[in-house]
């Protein structure tokens, strides 16, 4: 059966994890949908890790769309859900209506995500859940504010830890379905996860979120530089450079491909 928001608060009530990672391609989509990942990203890392860029700011609607159709087209259970890149939501609840309508009608996915928690992007919130519109925070570290915050630990003084349980509690009682965590102290996102009925989803933010989401990139040992809390758990860059030496090799040789048999 597909996944729905109303399953992952069943999760957390449960006390059962939910496993969470991106995608941005229609084959790893449809791979990770077959492993039995409950919620699949279109994070908009994947301008990082897919298109090359420093940050995630340069990647536009056009892109995440792009990708998100091509994910969605690769799965059948998980949530879908796409990120709102930078400024297609901040300017104004309608901006942020728009983006995340033509996310929704045009890839298919079942809900958007956006970062940050201050005053106006609880009001956006709350207008796109009264419009229908299923959206996931995500506080902490929130990596489209990168020249202000830096990729640093966020959360580490009782203040700013503070402020960060407020927004999440703020963000939870404009609609969102679920929050992530991003690379905060593991015992603030404990007090967050015990705080809020709607689950969170932890990045570099402990052991005790209701669910945990990587970097696809990350997990399969792609990316060129991992983040402190990442964990890779094979290590595709060199068995791809391998198959590609081994291929170039064999054509080299004159080994692939083999005289057809008569
Ligand atoms: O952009 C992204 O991939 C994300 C997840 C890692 C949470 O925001």
């Amino acid at each position: 059966m597909a996944v729905n928001i109303q399953q992952l608060n069943q999760l957390k009530q449960q006390g059962r994890p939910i496993v969470t990672l991106t995608a941005s391609d229609y084959g790893i989509a449809q791979l990770l949908d077959e492993a039995g990942v409950d919620v699949i990203m279109v994070g908009d890392s994947l301008a990082m890790v897919t298109l090359g860029y420093q940050t995630t700011l340069p990647v536009t609607l056009e892109e995440m769309i792009h990708h998100a159709k091509a994910v969605r087209r690769g799965v059948k259970r998980a949530l879908v859900v796409c990120d709102l890149p930078f400024l297609t939501y901040q300017e104004s609840p309608q901006q942020a209506m728009h983006s995340a309508g033509r996310i929704l009608k045009e890839t298919g996915a079942q809900a958007v995500k956006l970062e940050g928690g201050y005053p106006a992007i609880t009001q956006t919130v709350a207008q796109l859940t009264l419009a229908g519109i299923p959206v996931m925070g995500h506080v902490g570290l929130t990596p489209q504010s990168v020249h202000q915050l830096g990729y640093r630990q966020q959360g580490k003084t009782p203040e700013a830890g503070e402020h960060i349980l407020q927004e999440a509690i703020a963000l939870a009682e404009a609609g969102v379905f679920a929050i992530v965590l991003e690379h905060i102290p593991d015992d603030l996102a404990l007090r967050i996860t015990q705080k809020l009925p709607i689950p969170t989803i932890g990045i570099g933010a402990g052991p005790h979120c209701d669910g945990q989401v990587l970097v696809t990139s990350d997990l399969l040992g792609l990316s060129q530089r991992l983040p402190p809390f990442a964990k890779s758990y094979v290590n595709l860059r060199e068995i791809i450079t391998q198959a590609v030496q081994d291929f170039g090799s064999d054509v080299r040789q004159g080994q692939f491909p083999e005289t057809q048999k008569k």
